[in-house]
């Protein structure tokens, strides 16, 4: 049985029902409008950005990059989000990261109105996710529980294992997990977790996040298991002609004979996290021009 979960082939039929909300909502009034930040030449966060914007486009979102060079000072950065933030015809406001060093990364997101917080990434989203309530869920969080609900009739009860603790996907995927209409039983690991294999092979479901190329091998793992791999890694390879392939944290090719379902890298997580970013925005449109 072909186990392959089809990020690409589920993140369409999202993006499709957001398409037709969005021509619905734009037959009387302007179409929503997505301000997307890009500080500095970050390789993958421009293939990032340009990726959103022809997403948005292709469903009739409207969006603008607002290119600053790597040496902006945080002052002038905060400048720029505080008018965006005053601008009512910006629904929604992404911050590409990782930002240079110089640049607080938590100050900038703090400054982020949460009503325009696409991302979710604004501590009072974050919090709101935490105690039930969410108002923007983060999108690659939220497409990874799209994901799950393809793959699984039920999640209550399944022991799910994070392999990651980051801000933007372990840390609101174990609170979205373990949510009253989710009711999976969560284990977080991460650098530091004894014994990872353990943790894994007792797993119904494991998702990993942690950005370490063949990090999930399929020794640990059980037979019938469900695997998100939310890795994105460049891995030097020189028969390609850019240099390098993108590879997730899961040994893709000796795990999947055993999963019940597993996401390919590319092609899983990462369409799902630009669907679930559109919906997002098209959220943002409805909410501040109810
Ligand atoms: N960098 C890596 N993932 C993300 C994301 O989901 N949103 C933003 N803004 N930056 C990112």
């Amino acid at each position: 049985m072909d186990s392959r979960l089809d990020g690409r082939a589920i993140a369409k039929s999202v993006r499709t029902a957001t398409r037709n909300a969005v021509e619905s909502f734009s037959a009387h009034a302007d179409p929503p409008a997505l301000a997307v930040v890009l500080v500095g030449d970050h390789p993958a966060s421009a293939s990032y950005v340009r990726g959103k914007k022809r997403a948005a486009s292709e469903v009739g979102i409207q969006s603008t990059v607002h290119r600053r060079d790597a040496s902006i000072s945080q002052h002038e950065l905060l400048d720029l989000i505080r008018t965006l933030n005053a601008d009512d015809a910006v629904d929604g406001i992404l911050v590409q990261l990782p930002l240079p060093d110089h640049i607080d990364q938590y100050a900038v997101i703090e400054t982020i109105d949460p009503t325009k917080d696409v991302d979710g990434f604004h501590p009072q989203n974050l919090g709101r996710l935490l105690i039930g309530t969410p108002q923007f869920v983060p999108a690659t969080p939220a497409g990874i529980m799209v994901l799950l609900e393809r793959a699984l009739d039920d999640l209550a009860g399944a022991r799910a294992v994070v392999v990651g603790r980051s801000n933007i996907v372990g840390k609101p995927l174990a609170a979205l997990l373990m949510q009253r209409d989710a009711n999976a039983t969560v284990t977080v690991c991460h650098s530091r977790t004894r014994d990872l294999a353990a943790h894994t092979k007792a797993a119904d479901i494991v998702i990993a996040a942690a950005g370490r190329p063949n990090l999930i091998t399929a020794d640990m793992v059980s037979d019938g298991v469900t695997v998100i791999d939310v890795g994105i890694n460049r891995v030097d390879d020189d028969s390609r002609e850019r240099g390098y392939r993108l590879v997730g944290d899961v040994d893709y090719d000796a795990v999947a004979p055993k999963a019940h379902a597993i996401t390919p890298v590319p092609g899983g997580v990462g369409p799902m996290t630009i669907a679930m970013l559109l919906r997002n925005t098209l959220q943002a449109a409805q909410h501040r021009r109810a």
